[in-house]
């Protein structure tokens, strides 16, 4: 299973990416779980309940200038100058830089792509790619990638190699809004399955605005997580008592529900 999930800015993507992640590694321990944190600001490693010590540690891949550099270089140049290799050899970098999770799910953060008036083929733009390329084609396994929020990025290419795309919603007009856009960029790339997933919902007439929303572009919802107390203080916590509080959410429940469809 190899996801994208997108959506408006502040829908629970981060949320959903990184319980996903550790869900897919409770029902298979032996299987590969990547989580990447595609994110500017990355905090997927939050959710994943990796330490802030240990991240602090770590460069990010795409701000890594040396790593970009020998990665994407053919030959001489400055970053904003280089000679690059539009299809670089990747293998190993997981092995090298990915972050296990207390849960064994592998976390790669990948950072701020910084484009330097370059646009989409920057060095570091082009490592993002053949990493995810490979990610999602090579490698066996799961793999989650949390999007950074809106659809300004999806022009770039990074996503059209995924099995398909979980676009959370939360009930407003806005988010709606976003998440048709990505909708319809998603499919311009090529995206086969496209799941709408709405979140925080409080209540059935939430549930049924989001519905008829998207009804009248001839969507459909997917799949539904109700809006829980539980989340925000997790969100508040440490990861003391932290476990009991997520195995009793009722958010978490219901995206171990959609593990198990989005398996089927
Ligand atoms: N089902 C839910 N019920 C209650 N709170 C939720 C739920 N899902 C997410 N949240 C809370 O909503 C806030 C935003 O969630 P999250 O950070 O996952 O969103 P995001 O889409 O990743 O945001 P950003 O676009 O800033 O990256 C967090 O405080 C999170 O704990
Ligand atoms: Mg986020």
């Amino acid at each position: 299973m190899k996801v994208a999930v997108v959506g408006k800015g502040g829908v629970g993507k981060t949320f959903v990416s990184g319980t996903l992640a550790k869900l897919i590694k409770k029902s298979n321990p032996e299987e590969t779980v990547i989580a990447i944190d595609a994110d500017p600001s990355m905090n997927l490693y939050i959710e994943l309940g990796v330490d802030q010590e240990t991240v602090k540690k770590i460069t990010p891949l795409c701000e890594d200038a040396p790593l970009v550099k020998d990665i994407v270089g053919i030959g001489g140049g400055t970053a904003e100058n280089l000679i690059m290799n539009l299809n670089p050899n990747v293998e190993g970098l997981i092995e090298r830089y990915a972050i296990e999770s207390p849960d064994g799910v592998r976390l790669l953060i990948m950072g701020t792509v910084r484009s330097a008036g370059q646009g989409c083929m920057c060095p570091a733009n082009t490592l993002l790619r053949a990493l995810l390329r490979h990610v999602f084609v090579r490698v066996r396994g799961s793999v989650v990638i949390d999007m950074e929020a809106g659809f300004e990025h999806l022009g770039r290419g990074t996503i059209q190699y995924v099995d398909g795309v979980l676009n959370i919603i939360e009930p407003s007009m806005q988010s709606i809004e976003t998440s048709l856009k990505i909708c319809r960029l998603a499919l311009e790339l090529g995206i086969r399955n496209h799941v709408f997933v709405a979140n925080k919902v409080a209540d059935k007439a939430e549930e049924e605005f989001i519905k008829s929303a998207l009804s009248d572009h001839q969507q459909h919802l997917n799949f539904t997580l109700p809006y829980d107390n539980c989340i925000k203080q997790l969100s508040m916590r440490s990861r003391v008592n932290h476990d009991e509080l997520w195995k009793s959410s009722k958010a978490v429940r219901a995206i171990e529900e959609l593990r198990s469809q989005l398996k089927n």
